[in-house]
């Protein structure tokens, strides 16, 4: 049968924490036109470690490369026409692997994982200077979060790194770099390097020069040379090298064009352009990002400044202020699996549905312990205010409705749960507008892959935009309501606080 014609068309990877995701977009019309999914496992091999396979992760790239050009086959589009791929990915997760074998030399640490903690504490009784050191580079708080404590973790604990290090062969990279590497030819002459948005999460790059810091490499004791070579967010890095697989090998030769961070992706994808817009994602955590234009703005109330994106090597950096929640999506994950109440993460709607209310029981998920605003490593999960009318439903209501107070605390693919957004425009007490289409995160690394230099297949520029169809949810309960909810929710956050010593 004949080949539907169409224009350019762009792909994009979302590797995330949960899940691993390739779409193709039309990028005329900014249309979906295909995709496929993964999930990726989590492995806690101690309490407040979160690791994933690098490998693991790979593979689930190729999957899903490979079953989407199957689906688009079915659908009579010619592959041939993807002349460009982006690459989004959950941010700060730190892999170092072997540039001779290719072997990761440890497994993944994810940006969840809590086994720093006393790294940070030793660290931070000898910060030089003042206390802001670490933040007035950075724009972020000396936490277990960003990469550089767990690149030193690696360095102490792992011999096989240790070993790597010294004989030279070792490479470090967020989710980004390894992709990028493995996916344009590994050993064979993979492109080592991040971009500017993921470079900013690790702790070790100066957000002002755009470059690695020298001094912050010395404070953290990490070789300069195993760092990958910092990018813009949208230019070619390298071509598709993958031949050994065989069907996501159909896109050899296809440049790599276009590389942010997750929440970054997403703030392009959701066409957040303008000073003063801000989106807020809700994944397996949920970040709420601020495009505060060239300027670096410093919070005094927990919030991020971080790199927003820089769309091409000659175009100018963008920043955002960012608050950060790191249990979202997580904590439905957690209900499904670790305690069983739903079989599949959409039942949670039902299960909330059925109540409507968390007849004042209040879920604080604070597994990893506590970001935005807080930055408090010692709090723990807590579920209080229970009864014995209090059953499954109840707290199926409690855990959406903390990932709303979560939101709103930080001043503010769970988009498709009707419940959680209404439960969002009634605690924040502001209209909540969400995309017709969710997938907004890879939207924007195709956005970004697509108009890249020598790429050219995708305009930015405003008026070719194309007009993203909103939902909208306006406030359903009283301001007063909305308030004293607000409040027992904040009394609950307290409890949870110090429950580590
Ligand atoms: O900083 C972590 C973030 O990038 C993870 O995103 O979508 O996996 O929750 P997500």
């Amino acid at each position: 049968s004949k080949k539907a014609v169409l224009g350019p068309l762009v792909g994009a990877v979302d590797q995330g924490t949960s899940s691993t995701r390739f779409l193709v977009f039309n990028s005329k019309t900014a249309e979906l036109l295909s995709h496929h999914q993964v999930e990726i496992k989590q492995e806690f091999p101690r309490e407040g470690w979160v690791e994933q396979d690098p490998k693991e992760i790979l593979h689930s790239v190729y999957e899903c490369i490979e079953k989407t050009c199957e689906k688009l086959g079915q659908l009579n589009i010619d592959i041939s026409n993807i002349k460009a791929i982006g690459v989004s990915n959950q941010r700060e997760t730190t892999v170092v692997w072997d540039k001779i074998t290719g072997e990761p030399l440890y497994n993944a640490v994810v940006w969840l994982d809590l086994r720093t903690q006393s790294t940070v504490e030793s660290l931070s009784k000898r910060i030089p200077g003042n206390n802001n050191f670490v933040k007035s580079k950075t724009g972020l708080p000396l936490s277990t979060y960003f990469s550089a404590v767990k690149l030193r973790w690696l360095l102490d604990n792992v011999r096989k790194v240790q070993k790597a290090v010294e004989e030279k062969r070792a490479l470090f990279g967020t989710i980004d770099s390894w992709l990028i590497w493995s996916l344009t030819g590994g050993v064979n002459g993979g492109v080592h390097c991040t971009d500017v948005t993921n470079a900013s999460r690790t702790m070790l790059f100066n957000i002002h020069s755009l470059e690695w810091d020298k001094q912050l490499c010395e404070f953290f004791g990490i070789p300069m040379e195993i760092l990958p070579n910092v990018r813009s967010s949208s230019e070619i890095y390298g071509l598709m090298k993958i031949s050994h697989s065989v069907k996501a090998g159909a896109l050899e030769g296809v440049p790599i064009s276009g590389c942010l961070g997750d929440q970054s992706a997403a703030l392009v994808g959701q066409m957040c352009f303008q000073i003063g817009q801000a989106k807020n994602t809700y994944g397996t955590g949920c970040f709420l990002l601020c495009n505060t234009g060239h300027k670096c703005v410093f919070s005094d109330h927990g919030l991020l400044t971080t790199v927003a994106y820089k769309l091409g090597r000659d175009k100018p950096v963008y920043y955002a202020l960012e608050g950060s929640v790191a249990i979202a999506g997580a904590v439905i994950r957690w209900l499904r699996d670790n305690l069983g109440i739903i079989k599949t993460s959409e039942e949670i709607e039902k299960l909330a549905k059925e109540v409507g209310t968390s007849y004042g029981c209040y879920f604080v998920p604070a597994f990893s312990g506590l970001y935005a605003p807080y930055w408090e490593p010692s709090a723990r999960g807590i579920i209080c205010g229970l009864t014995q009318f209090t059953n499954k439903c109840h707290i199926a209501f409690a855990a959406l409705e903390a990932v709303c107070f979560q939101t709103r605390e930080v001043d503010g693919g769970m988009t498709s749960n009707k419940i959680l957004m209404q439960l969002q425009a009634d605690i924040l007490y502001i209209p909540v507008v969400k995309p017709s289409m969710p997938e907004t995160t890879a939207l924007g690394a195709a956005m970004a892959a697509g108009a890249a230099e020598g790429v050219g297949v995708w305009s930015l520029e405003p008026e070719d935009l194309s007009a993203v169809t909103m939902e909208r949810f306006e406030p359903q309960i009283n301001a007063e309501e909305s308030e004293i909810r607000y409040s027992t929710w904040k009394k609950a956050v307290m409890k949870s606080m110090g429950w580590v010593t």
